[in-house]
């Protein structure tokens, strides 16, 4: 498969640019900022790379580190912002810093609409983000566009295909930055076979490769990666595929019957393990955030290990995506996953192969697949619900009572999230239940209750979060209910706190 390489110079936009790329039909991935020639050359189907931009100066000392002899790459290189300054500077050229900064939407004045930015106009709006700026080219470059602050705003080298843009053409505010970037996707003759019904097809291929004649175990969390995981697994291997979602008496309202009909008819060996008992029995008496997590994690791994070799499973498949794999730091392709995503992790003595179909895939590339993959559409926009559920949303002991009043105020949040039409705004919308009591009137008599908390989150990434600013009525009729419908809540607050310093979860 052909691809493009962006490389990673700390700009907000990085990821953006490999988005943008797929976008375009050819696969793209991201890598450290010192990805060396050698190491560009030796990588299979590699037809272009993007140097992004980044918040340091050329002159820096502190600015990322990058291979002197990137541009032997032997493919095409655009440089985008910092990296159009980087590739000047190494060639020769001269980077200066800028008399005023340009922020926000400049007008393009283009000179040469030969290559990059053909069929761009003369004149264009594009997104910028800098105050150095390129003031004079390396031998054999020549000018392609400027404007007011940037008399060399765009640059191309024919011979050596070498291109350079000051602007983000991978902002939508950018009016044609689709238009250049497919143009340089057609310099760099790069094929667009990064389709969604291709990349099913490769890994439906790649799955049935790599588990041969044996067989596979699946944890069903009921959320979009696992799931999507697992119809893909059963389109290659079928029902030697054995898809395990436990009950752990955590879960959301309605969970099982949800599951059961989301995956009972289709053609895998899906397997329903009732185990609220286990887990109430091993958190009794237990208060301390990471122990529940411990000993949450560790029963699920104890379940999938039984139901494992009661089946001869081999492979371990996860629902790991690519941004789990950023998260966790990835760095030459070292596949190290954030424990936080694993339940707990997996212990270091497992036998199971672990296998991740969805590694290279996005977040929205995931649900595109999950969509022509027909699963249902509430699985695909579902809230993300954490691994140990319930246990960390209920602060201090973890008991069946307590879980049940937590799980029905989430889910009285949850319907009134869908019914004010919000619910797929929101990165999460639940209720955590506190181990204190606060005095309230109800009917004619004093109680002494717990309260719950509402978060309701916006996040993009789940690295950082904000509070929503829901609508005062929709809290209202979220706490009416609560103190409403369930008898042991006599208070409902909200959480105003963004991450950092909070962490969505409480616990
Ligand atoms: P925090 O609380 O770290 O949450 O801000 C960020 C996102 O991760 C989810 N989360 C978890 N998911 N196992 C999971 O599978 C976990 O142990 C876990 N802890 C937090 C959380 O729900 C949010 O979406």
């Amino acid at each position: 498969m052909d691809k493009i390489t962006v490389l990673d110079f700390g700009g907000q936009y990085c990821h953006l640019i490999s988005r943008r790329v797929r976008e375009l039909g050819v696969y793209c991935e991201v890598l450290p900022s010192d990805t060396s020639a050698a190491e560009l050359k030796a990588m299979d189907g590699l037809r272009g790379v993007i140097l992004s931009g980044g918040a340091a100066s050329v002159y820096d000392e502190s600015s990322p580190a990058y291979s002197p002899d990137i541009l032997e790459a032997g493919v095409p290189i655009l440089g985008i912002c910092y990296g159009h300054q980087l590739l000047a500077h190494i060639g020769g050229g001269r980077v200066s810093g800028g008399k005023v900064g340009e922020y926000g939407l400049t007008s393009l004045k283009v000179k040469d609409s030969r290559g990059l930015l053909a069929g761009v106009g003369v004149k264009s709006d594009v997104w910028m983000n800098h105050r150095d700026i390129v003031a004079k080219l390396p031998a054999g470059y020549r000018v392609l566009a400027s404007t007011r602050h940037s008399p060399i705003a765009a640059y191309a080298n024919d011979k050596s295909r070498i291109f350079g843009v000051q602007f983000h053409p991978e902002v939508t505010h950018t009016a044609k930055g689709m238009r250049m970037l497919g143009n340089f996707v057609r310099l760099c003759k790069a094929k667009s076979d990064w389709t969604m019904k291709d990349v099913i097809g490769k890994s439906v291929e790649e799955a049935r490769e790599t588990i041969g004649a044996g067989k596979a175990i699946i944890g069903l969390s009921g959320g979009v990666d696992s799931s999507t995981a697992a119809v893909l697994l059963s389109r290659a291997i079928g029902e030697r595929l054995t898809a395990v979602y436990v009950d752990t008496g955590l879960m959301r309202h309605g969970e099982t019957e949800f599951m059961e009909k989301a995956f009972g008819g289709r053609k895998m060996d899906f397997r329903v393990v009732r185990a609220a008992d286990r887990f109430f029995a091993a958190l009794k008496g237990v208060e301390e955030p990471e122990r529940k997590r411990k000993i949450i994690g560790a029963l699920f791994i104890e379940i999938f290990d039984e139901a494992a070799s009661e089946v001869g499973a081999e492979y371990l498949v996860q629902g790991t995506i690519y941004s789990d794999r950023i998260e966790s730091g990835i760095t030459r392709h070292s596949d190290n996953i954030k424990s936080h995503h694993n339940v707990g992790g997996l212990p270091k003595d497992m036998k199971l192969k672990v296998y991740e179909p969805l590694r290279d895939l996005y977040k929205d590339e995931v649900r595109a697949m999950a969509r022509q993959l027909r699963l249902p559409d509430a699985i695909i926009t579902r809230h993300v619900f954490p691994g140990p559920g319930l246990g960390i949303r209920i602060l201090g002991e973890v008991t069946p009572e307590k879980a049940e009043i937590c799980r029905q105020a989430g889910r009285i949040v949850e319907e009134e999230l869908r019914k004010a039409g919000v619910y797929e705004k929101y990165w999460m919308g639940f209720a955590v239940l506190l181990p204190v009591k606060s005095v309230g009137i109800q009917g004619d008599s004093r109680t002494y209750k717990c309260p719950v908390v509402i978060r309701i989150i916006e996040s993009k990434d789940a690295m950082t979060a904000n509070f929503s600013k829901v609508p005062y009525q929709i809290l209202e009729a979220i706490s009416t209910r609560i103190t409403n419908e369930i008898q042991e809540v006599n208070r409902v607050v909200y959480d105003i706190t963004n991450k950092p310093p909070a962490t969505m979860e409480w616990e």
